[in-house]
Parts: structure tokens; sequence; C-alpha cells
């Protein structure tokens, strides 16, 4: 015969579910930006979440958190990779450079003078994204012509500058690259663009 589970009106019931074991805490280490990290992570974790939260990269960002816009590029072991789609696991022991680990010192990287002097861009939400993916171009083929540059970005989504600006961008990186030119110190004092304004 069905029995009928029955409560009193106004009494909550609580019915206990079989818990389900919570991830495996692991430690995790690689080499961020050139500097050997070590965190105990939850054995699921994903690389954008560990980066962001723990590794304090919050120039590597969460646009998607679905593998189509690109903003979440690291590199790892020399190549571009979505940190949104990457375990933690997979990345552990890996040499892995954020935007963050771009420049040199004070010495921006060539592209992220570029992005600058092009306009490349604007919100800048997207830019981090873009300047990884561009540095790793860059880094395996420092002369890429404008097909390699155009495939090497296709992953990566811009929704307010446009992508020539980019791609001019890219071009002048790789020509101060070819020629072996130096970026100058970017905290030197700049000429004032706009002499008088202080009333002289
Ligand atoms: S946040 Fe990773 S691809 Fe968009
Ligand atoms: S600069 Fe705004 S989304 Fe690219």
């Amino acid at each position: 015969m069905l029995k009928l589970l029955t409560a009193p009106v106004g009494i909550m019931v609580q019915y206990s579910l079989p818990m389900v074991p919570g991830p495996e805490k692991i430690n995790w280490e690689a080499q961020v930006n050139g500097r050997m990290v070590s965190f105990p992570i939850d054995s699921n974790a994903i690389l954008l979440d560990i980066l962001r939260d723990k590794g304090g990269s919050l120039g590597t960002k969460r646009g998607c958190d679905m593998g189509t816009c690109g903003c979440c590029s690291v590199i790892i072991d020399g190549t571009p990779k979505l940190s949104c789609l990457v375990l933690a696991q997979e990345a552990k022991g890996c040499e892995i450079t954020t935007v963050e680990g771009l420049s040199s010192g004070h010495h921006l990287h060539p592209i992220q003078q570029t992005f600058a002097d092009c306009g490349g861009s604007q919100c800048g939400f997207c830019t981090p994204g873009f300047l990884v993916v561009s540095a790793a171009l860059l880094q395996g083929n420092p002369s890429p012509n404008t097909e390699e540059i155009k495939t090497a970005i296709e992953g990566n989504l811009c929704r307010c500058t446009g992508y020539q600006q980019i791609v001019d961008a890219i071009v002048k990186a790789s020509e101060i690259l070819v020629s072996g030119s130096s970026i100058e110190d970017s905290t030197l004092p700049k000429s004032d663009p706009h002499p008088g304004f202080s009333g002289e």
C-alpha cells in the first residue's frame, strides 16, 4: 500500500540528499610572467579563475567565459590559449605569460606601444587578449603578412575599435622588432602636447 509522507501544516520537512564529494584539493604551481607561483587549488579549477583570483592577473579579462571572445587569452609554453577553457591542472608546471608579463620593466612590448600609437584600443576590454595573441604571433613569426595577422587574431572580438587599427598596430610592431630598435622607457616625461595650458 502506498504511504504518503505528511507533515503538520506549517512545518518544513527537510530530506537529506546523499552528499556529493567536493573537488579534491591539489597543489598547483607554474611559472607566471617569469615568477614561480604555487597555490592550493580545487582540482577542477579553471585557469582564468586561478590567474585572476590567486595570481592577481586582473589584466586577463573574463568576457564570454565560453571560448568565443578571446579576452582571456594567455600564452602557455609559447602558444596562445583561452584561459577560460583550460583546466588549471592542464597548465601545471607550464610557463604562462599574461598581458602583465609582456613589458620589460618600464619598456613596453612593441605591440603595446603600437596599439597606443595606432589607436588599436578604445574601451580596452578586449585589448589584453589582442596584445597577448599578437605578441605570441610576433614571437614565432616576427614579420607576418596581413593574412597571417588576420588568422592569428580571428578568435578575438572587438566591439568598438574596428580591426584595421589593430592590424596596423601589429604591422608596426613587426617593423620595430625586425629593425631591432628599442622602445623608450614609458616613464620618461613626455613633451607637453598642449603648451600654454598652464597659463604661460
Ligand atoms: S572569456 Fe574566454 S574566450 Fe571569452
Ligand atoms: S576596444 Fe572596446 S571591445 Fe575592443
